[in-house]
């Protein structure tokens, strides 16, 4: 029975440009989608522009446009960008809709019937010039603690103490530089505080109860307090006019804060596409529904997808996600995305710039786990790794066949040697690495389908089809060659469609076969299949091409007069400057490119013909051993080290070996000048488990 599922990505903010760390999300939802409908489920991939709030009213404000064309125009940006890096939602529709509205209010009046919302009457800063209640963000002033200048009314970016807007000393309206008033107003409160809410989300965000990954249910379990103790406190979820939003009913000039209706633009953009595709809305919205939901979100936003929402859903009578996934930020080359050394890379100047997507994705996935951890985009790396990967490995396999079958052979295919190693390897390997994907263990599922890459290359190496064309005589054995390098080409499409949907649509072409399935990868092509003319895949990626996009990207220091808008000072937060380095200092940056971890010895054994090495198996608690070569032959007898626990680089470069590739390195000490003869190997205290990052 094929699964029904919905899957949402984070609706993006309608005032700014698409950037590389939003596109970390959407390629990571994009990836996991494409599998499911590889795979033959019903899946249903939705998201919107998050369209609400005071940011977007004063960016059209000062734009000159009115609120409708800011989102209007933003909306095609953002529907440009996203297909640009083949983010394939089945919707993209906007928070500021009819059926957005139409189910915030009707989830606000639930939860009102079920007692669950209050006013209450409460001070907040305003601005006397613009007429308008203030943000926290829009307040600034001095630092109560530290006395820094400029600082945002919730917390200092000095010193990080965190404070309300009222404890500033000399507070500013950033918007007209004005000094704010304490006025009083009613809001509109979501009683989160109810044992009601509480119970349900003591249970909902338990790590027993698996919708969280364990990190965020530890996160949960924190910001819920210990039992007895209810940390929770009541939501503010309403907004005075003037506010771009949704006005609430029976509230004439409140409306509902912009992060109560964004994750009903969810459910939003869902209803709009059932309009379109004649679905059910209420088979994946009811509460005991056999469908399944699934919100891909950053770390940034747990607290609203983890607890308001569920709540809200759960006392209003809909169905609550299935399971959240929570992803960690992007860095890129060690550090925060920076404007001024060009790195906060928008998704655009990435596309005209000439850089191919299939490469980011790629890349992304190499990267990418189930975890929260923080991504980083390292630009030498990602160069390397594309090269080497995608078009020295992959590509490789097709562009050393495909024309042979063309030329001499008519186009038509022998029968693929179905028990050749390489292939079978991929077929069994298929079902493991469909797991991972499941599991959004992509890192994992590209390092497999990177050593089937490997075999089927050593294959294609062990036939040479390039000499056997040169021989007379040899018709029999290159056209077998060259059908078999196909067939295996073919199989690691299969594996790498998620990932890269046009490759593999163009395989599909040249191939002459119908859009492939995950089951593909159980079959073969059958004799005298005929293949179309071989079409160029992929092209290297030109290190010129990096160095360009960082310079579109560069921002001078000096901040342009426009600078000064405050969502434009939001973004210029994530300005950092580098601390010099002098000697042979590093940064910690630099210190955190290295990720060591802590290894078992799984193995040790001699290295036939080395004097220096032993081949080391370790487990770095990931599903594949890693072979390593370790010059400490000298020291250690390989077998008192089975079993052993020490340290490993993880993240090194794997290295071809006379022996074999080493995938990493252990860590010894031994002394420079030779006074205390020997190595020795590094060992953790006892607790430490394979896997556990060193830092
Ligand atoms: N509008 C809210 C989400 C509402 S969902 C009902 C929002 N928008 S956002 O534009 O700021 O971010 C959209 C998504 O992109 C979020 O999940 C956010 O975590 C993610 N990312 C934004 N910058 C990111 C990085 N630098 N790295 C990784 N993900 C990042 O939040
Ligand atoms: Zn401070």
């Amino acid at each position: 029975m094929p699964r029904k599922i919905l899957v949402t990505s984070a609706l993006p903010y309608a005032n700014g440009a698409i950037h590389l760390g939003h596109l970390v999300e959407y390629i990571q939802t994009d990836i996991w989608v494409r599998f499911q409908k590889m795979a033959g489920n019903e899946c249903w991939y939705v998201c919107a522009d998050d369209t609400h709030g005071t940011p977007i009213m004063l960016r059209a404000e000062k734009e000159g446009i009115t609120p409708e064309q800011l989102i209007a125009r933003v909306h095609g940006e953002h529907a440009r960008d996203f297909s640009g890096f083949l983010v394939a939602f089945d919707n993209y529709h906007t928070t500021h809709s009819q059926e957005t509205r139409d189910c915030a209010n009707d989830i606000y009046l639930k939860l009102r019937a079920a007692g669950l919302i209050e006013t209450r009457t409460i001070e907040q800063y305003f601005d006397p010039v613009k007429q308008l209640f203030l943000p926290d963000r829009f307040i600034k002033g001095e630092c109560p603690k530290c006395n820094a200048k400029d600082q945002y009314g919730d917390n200092c970016e000095v010193c990080g103490a965190a404070y309300a807007p009222t404890d500033l000393i000399n507070p500013y309206s950033a918007v007209s530089g004005a000094k704010p008033e304490l006025r009083s107003s009613e809001h509109y409160f979501f009683k989160l505080s109810d044992p009601r809410c509480e119970a349900f989300l003591r249970q909902y965000t338990s790590r027993d109860n698996g919708v969280l990954q364990p990190e965020a249910a530890n996160k949960m379990q924190e910001w819920l307090g210990a039992p007895g103790e209810n940390k929770l406190t009541d939501w503010d979820i309403s907004r005075d006019a003037p506010y771009f939003g949704f006005e609430i009913p029976d509230a004439p000039g409140k409306y509902f804060y912009v992060w109560l209706d964004a994750p009903i633009g969810y459910m939003g953009s869902f209803k709009n596409l059932c309009g379109k595709q004649g679905l059910d809305f209420d088979e994946f919205w009811k509460p005991d529904a056999q469908t399944e939901l699934y919100h891909f979100i950053g770390k940034d936003i747990l607290y609203f997808h983890a607890l308001f929402w569920p709540a809200e859903l759960a006392h209003a009578g809909y169905r609550t996600p299935t399971k959240i996934f929570a992803h960690g930020f992007l860095t890129v080359d060690g550090a925060k995305m920076s404007k001024s050394r060009g790195t906060f890379i928008t998704a655009e100047s990435f596309l005209s710039t000439g850089l191919n997507p299939e490469w980011l994705r790629y890349y992304y996935a190499a990267k990418l786990s189930a975890s929260m951890e923080d991504i980083d985009l390292n630009l030498d790396d990602f160069v390397a790794r594309v090269n080497s990967d995608l078009v020295g490995k992959y590509v490789n396999i097709a562009s050393r066949s495909a024309g042979f079958i063309a030329k001499r052979f008519n186009g038509q295919l022998a029968p693929a040697d179905e028990n050749l190693p390489a292939l079978k390897a991929i077929q069994d390997a298929a079902g493991r690495i469909g797991e991972l994907y499941e599991a959004r263990e992509f890192a994992k599922a590209m390092r497999e389908i990177m050593l089937l890459t490997d075999a089927a290359n050593q294959y294609v190496d062990s036939v040479k089809p390039w000499e056997l064309a040169k021989q007379e005589g040899k018709e029999v054995e290159l056209h077998a060659a060259c059908s078999n390098a196909l067939n295996l080409f073919r199989l690691l499409t299969v594996l790498l469609k998620p990932i890269l949907p046009v490759v593999a649509g163009k395989v599909e072409k040249f191939m002459n076969i119908a859009p492939l399935a995950w089951s593909d990868s159980q079959s073969l092509l059958a004799a005298g299949h005929a293949i179309n003319a071989y079409e160029h895949l992929m092209t290297r990626v030109d290190p010129k091409l990096i160095e360009k996009l960082v310079e579109a990207n560069r921002e001078s220091l000096a901040p342009a007069p426009e600078a000064q808008s405050p969502q434009r000072h939001a973004e210029h937060q994530q300005k950092e400057i580098k601390p010099e380095v002098a000697g042979n200092l590093c940064t910690i940056d630099d210190f955190m490119k290295v990720d060591l971890r802590i290894a078992r010895i799984a193995n040790a054994e001699h290295v036939e013909g080395a004097d220096k090495l032993v081949r080391l198996t370790l487990d770095v608690g990931e599903e594949k051993t890693r072979n390593v070569f370790a010059g400490i032959k000298a020291a250690y007898d390989p077998a008192q080290l089975v079993g052993r626990l020490t340290v490993m680089v993880a993240n090194l470069a794997p290295r071809k070996m006379k022996f074999g590739l080493s995938e990493g390195m252990v860590l010894a000490a031994s002394d420079t000048d030779g006074k205390t003869p020997g190595i020795f190997l590094l060992a953790p205290d006892a607790g430490a488990q394979p896997g556990m990052r060193v830092k």
